[in-house]
């Protein structure tokens, strides 16, 4: 085995064929040097601070050499300890890629092994009706907005025009984040009630016309029961523009309603209340199951409340800087899982939030 020996002379011949030896011994302990445990032990060998091969030279080629020799004796040695060190890294490089090799050598892949057969998914019938409803108005020239679950008090009644304490907010039984007492009303967060505070944060940011339909999840402090989820999801809608006016409400409510449930389906509105629009209707359909007879779903009534909707209220234009005697506009909101009840014939909410594969699969 190699060892480094002891120069008597330090001429530059001499040192040429003690780092030639140097060299091929160091070339010849990486080829042989086999597996991972052989590698680190040529390693260390060679490498290591204390004692390792090129240390020695340090010791016995270098220290030893008499003064006028030093210099000359000082720069071989320095070349050749980085060649040394660049034949172990290269040899580690190419040790590593041999032990892969010999690995992949050893494997097959068996062709004839069945795969894995994953089911494909599909989409949740309560999206597919989302979907389907967004397709309709983004039809009409609507674009799509979203705001953020977790709202301020702010963006889902004040701006909406309810104001702090005034009992309308009593209707929407809201969800509060704890912990929120330090901050101003308007700043205390929430989970949203419903979609509309997505109709200011969008006034604030676009200038009008504006034509936008905003889809998502809602939140209500109430217990589940066959009709209600604290979690489940609207559809809002808002178009304001200068002379808009209650009828083109009606034509493009009417239009969309006929879009999902055939055009035979009727619309009709009542008086309601909300904060935010002026006048404000409930809209219902005619039903589409027994064509306004009256049957089961529809409570023998022959109609179906669907929407709320209304003309959108001057204080709300007031919150956004919008000019409320230039524009006028209209808005209107509606629950996803019911139309989604609706169209599949599911007659109990829970089953959409369930993820119980045997009601799932019914959509594939
Ligand atoms: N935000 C109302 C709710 O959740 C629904 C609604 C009614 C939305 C009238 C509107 C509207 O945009 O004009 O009960």
């Amino acid at each position: 085995m190699y060892t480094v020996p002891k120069l008597e002379d330090f001429s530059p011949a001499a040192l040429d064929t003690a780092a030639a030896d140097l060299l091929a011994a160091l070339k010849a302990e990486a080829a042989a040097a086999s597996g991972a445990e052989a590698f680190a032990e040529f390693r260390n060998r060679w490498m290591a601070r204390k004692n390792g091969l090129l240390t020695q030279v340090n010791e016995l080629w270098l220290k030893s050499a008499p003064g006028p020799a030093k210099r000359e004796v000082g720069q071989r040695v320095n070349s050749l300890k980085q060649e040394a060190e660049a034949l172990v890294t290269a040899a580690e490089a190419e040790a590593a890629t041999g032990a892969l090799r010999a690995k992949l050598a050893g494997e097959r892949v068996d062709i004839s092994l069945p795969g894995i057969a994953r089911p494909l998914g599909v989409r949740h019938p309560v999206l597919r009706t989302l979907d389907e409803l967004i397709s309709v108005f983004v039809k009409m020239g609507y674009s799509v907005a979203e705001g953020p679950e977790v709202e301020t008090d702010y963006y889902n009644f004040e701006a909406l025009n309810f104001p702090p304490n005034h009992p309308a907010r009593d209707t929407q039984d809201t969800l509060f984040v704890s912990g929120q007492e330090a901050k101003a009303q308007r700043d205390r967060l929430l989970l949203r009630t419903h979609t509309s505070p997505v109709q200011i944060r969008t006034m604030e940011n676009l200038k009008p016309p504006v034509r936008v339909i905003c889809p998502g999840k809602v939140h209500r402090n109430d217990a589940p029961d066959a009709t209600h989820s604290p979690v489940f999801h609207q559809l809002e809608g808002l178009c304001v523009d200068t002379n808009i006016t209650f009828g083109d409400l009606k034509g493009t409510l009417d239009h969309a309603m006929k879009s999902m449930f055939g055009s035979a389906v009727k619309t009709s509105f009542r008086p309601s209340f909300f904060p935010f629009t002026e006048p404000s209707v409930e809209v219902s359909i005619s039903c589409p199951f027994c064509g306004g007879k009256g049957c089961r779903p529809c409570k023998q009534s022959g109609w179906i409340e669907l929407l709320g909707a209304g003309m959108v209220d001057p204080n709300v234009f007031g919150f956004v800087n919008y000019d409320a005697k230039k524009l006028s506009g209209f808005a209107f909101g509606m629950g996803v899982e019911r139309l989604a009840m609706m169209t599949y014939n599911v007659d109990d909410i829970q089953q959409f939030f369930y993820g119980d594969m045997r009601f799932l699969e019914q959509f594939a």
